[in-house]
């Protein structure tokens, strides 16, 4: 039996994951389920925004489904209680490494995307992110300086073996796709980000049929609304892959259609929507759940072993917009519902 840990979070969470829900449903039936709270919804009901439930919750299941955390109500609370740290602390004690980000065009969302279509239209890109180091992961604190003055700081870090491992996961992604390879770093001015590049290129030695090449992420975020259809298979820090990824998004068409798996050495899997709880649109039934199902879509391919479950979803949300269906963020007004009715017809005239 193959069981899903549903983890729906905060704001739009549960909507999406909802959605995502129902047409797994429909690909594959015999999933079965357990939900677990996470976030602002279980500092609210337990006092902690990833109660050891949770987490032993996410180690037993096959596969972890995960909607988005965060809330403006505990944007207050000590760091180690606001609902973002479950993520964070689900991705590092299930030791999720590899964090995957495809953008690609559907197509007839040229419209929605903030590029002129005929740039827009090449997008067709992943982003392999480092998941539990960098910046994110590194010693923090507040404090004083020797004059009085508040101080904070969050030390940078990475060491070899950390960025070989999420190399490697870049050149084999690079293998399934064009064999193209850019590396983004800042090593003008940073020195993880030199030691970075050095280890990069050492892995690159065991993939001489992948073409490497390196950019600084202040080019490369120019590059990407400039003409996204330059890039292949990207690799990056934890800082900048998020960055990049949302605006990679917009170039796409929407936060609202990026899905992500974070992975690990076992294939042990959680899958998300690269947007967050989305505050300003919950509760109205406005969210975009194709992000979400896409998500579900990666989980049925790299972490259940079943690519044709997974082929169905991509399919049907393609025809699903390409029949000209559209969500709010994608300049139309269907609701998360309708949107999520459109997918499943979809899938059912396909099955028919
Ligand atoms: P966000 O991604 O939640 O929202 C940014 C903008 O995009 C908002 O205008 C929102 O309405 C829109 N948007 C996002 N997802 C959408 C969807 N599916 N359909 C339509 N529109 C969508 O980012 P934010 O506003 O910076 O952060 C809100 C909260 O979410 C914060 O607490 C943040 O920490 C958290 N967050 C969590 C995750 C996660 O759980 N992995 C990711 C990003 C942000
Ligand atoms: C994401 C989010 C998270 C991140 C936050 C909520 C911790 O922005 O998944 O992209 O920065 O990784
Ligand atoms: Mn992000």
């Amino acid at each position: 039996m193959t069981m899903i840990a549903l983890l729906a979070g905060d704001g739009i969470g549960p909507e999406v994951v909802a959605a995502a829900r129902r047409v797994l449903d429909v690909v594959a039936p015999d999933l079965t389920y357990e939900e677990g709270l996470v976030g602002g919804a279980a500092y609210r009901a337990q006092g902690h925004p990833l109660p050891p439930e949770t987490l032993d919750l996410a180690h037993r299941a096959d596969a972890i489904l995960f909607g988005a955390v965060g809330d403006p109500a505990f944007d207050a609370l000590e760091r180690a209680m606001r609902p973002e740290q479950a993520i964070l602390g689900l991705r590092k004690s299930l030791k999720l490494f590899a964090n995957l980000r495809p953008a690609r065009l559907f197509q007839g969302l040229e419209d929605a995307s903030a590029l002129k279509p005929e740039i827009a239209r090449r997008i067709d890109l992943v982003i392999v992110r480092e998941l539990v180091g960098d910046v994110y992961f590194g010693d923090k604190g507040r404090g004083f300086t020797s004059t009085g003055l508040r101080e904070g700081h969050d030390l940078m870090r990475y060491d070899e073996v950390e960025v070989a491992r999420i190399a490697r996961v870049g050149f084999e992604t690079a293998r399934t796709r064009q064999r193209r390879l850019l590396s983004v770093d800042k090593a003008n001015v940073l020195e993880t980000s030199q030691l970075w590049r050095d280890v990069v290129n050492e892995v690159a030695r065991d993939y001489p049929d992948v073409a490497l090449s390196h950019m600084y992420v202040d080019n490369a975020a120019m590059q990407l609304v400039r003409d996204p259809g330059q890039f292949d298979t990207i690799v990056t820090g934890n800082l900048f892959g998020d960055i990049l990824s949302d605006q990679a998004s917009m170039c796409a068409g929407s936060i609202g259609m990026l899905p992500s798996a974070a992975l690990n050495h076992e294939s042990k899997g959680l899958y998300e929507p690269i947007h967050g709880s989305a505050p300003d649109i919950a509760g109205q039934g406005k969210a975009n759940p194709c992000a979400t199902i896409l998500s579900a879509a990666m989980m049925l391919r790299h972490s259940l072993d079943r690519p044709d479950a997974a082929d169905r979803i991509e399919a049907a949300v393609a025809a699903t917009i390409a029949g000209g269906a559209r969500t709010a963020d994608l300049g139309g007004n269907l609701s998360t519902d309708a949107m999520t009715q459109g997918v499943l017809a979809t899938l059912e005239t396909a099955a028919g």
